[in-house]
């Protein structure tokens, strides 16, 4: 694929990753800005925010770091009234922020329940409530506006482990996908979500024994997600060639819901 290709262009484009400072969301933001695309991401600490997409924007293109608290009720709109402070349209909004808590039945206090919920959940649906002047400034019946989240593969199928905060919020939002879809749509505006399995983050150590050992036994690929794999259904599904694609939740797992 090459980046001149106009299926598969982005160049030109402004879009938002929450949770751009680690893990996928920095290997989405990294695709993003290399193609062209003004990208901004956010992170809970300013400073470090700061410095990584500065050190983004040094490999070649225009990264902004914005800092915001997500699981706060008032964070998702603080992070929209940054934004909107600098940009008038917004083209792509990646809802990547996540968190996972401690997941057992029997340890699990509300407060580790509502963190999770607010920010995987919550958080998403706010923050494209705030945003929703910016994306529909920018879309179009040729090029419509892309919202992308970020579920799990624990919201397809009950794992092995105990996390349930985790779960229920990952098929939140893979419902939720479906729902904001039929409702922006009309605005021109799709809504899609992206199930990863495993992929070498903080949340998951792809290097640890259990991990190895669970993609061994159950991705039929045999090997976690990498960047460019993410990267790739990214470019996908925020460029032409995916403007048709709504309401989707689409597994990146190597096969590992489908061989269940
Ligand atoms: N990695 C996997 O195997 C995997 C599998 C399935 C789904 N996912 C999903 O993919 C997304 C990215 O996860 P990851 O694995 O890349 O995790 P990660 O390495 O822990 O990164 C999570 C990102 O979210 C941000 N974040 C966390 N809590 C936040 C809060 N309260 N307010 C604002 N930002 C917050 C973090 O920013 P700061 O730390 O800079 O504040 C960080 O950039 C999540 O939605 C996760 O559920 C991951």
């Amino acid at each position: 694929m090459s980046h001149t290709d106009p299926l598969f262009s982005l160049a030109g484009k402004t879009a938002l990753v929450t949770g751009g400072t680690n893990g996928i969301g920095a290997m989405i933001a990294r695709g993003l800005v290399r193609r062209g695309v003004k990208t901004y991401i956010s992170g809970r600490d300013a400073a470090r925010t700061t410095a990584f997409a500065e050190a983004l924007s040094a490999e070649g293109g225009t990264c902004i770091g914005l800092a915001a608290e997500l699981s706060a009720e008032d964070g998702p709109a603080a992070l929209a009234a940054q934004l909107s402070a600098t940009e008038t349209r917004l083209d792509l909004l990646v809802n990547n922020a996540g968190a996972n808590g401690p997941g057992s039945l029997a340890a699990m206090s509300m407060a580790d329940w509502d963190m999770v919920m607010n920010v995987n959940v919550r958080a998403a649906f706010f923050l494209t409530q705030q945003l929703l002047p910016l994306l529909k400034a920018a879309a179009s019946e040729e090029d419509p506006a892309r919202i992308i989240n970020l579920g799990s593969i624990g919201g397809l199928h009950i794992p092995n482990w105990e996390a349930h905060a985790y779960n229920t919020s990952k098929a939140a939002i893979h419902h939720l996908t479906r729902s904001l879809c039929k409702a922006l749509g009309p605005d021109r505006i799709t809504v899609n979500a992206i199930a990863p399995g495993p992929f070498p983050s903080r949340l998951t150590d792809t290097d640890s024994d259990a991990v190895k050992k669970s993609v061994a036994t159950y991705i039929p690929l045999g090997r976690p997600g990498s960047a460019q794999d993410v990267e790739g259904l990214v470019v996908f599904l925020a460029s032409r060639a995916g403007a048709y694609v709504n309401g989707a939740t689409i597994p990146l797992d190597g096969g590992y819901v489908a061989a269940l």
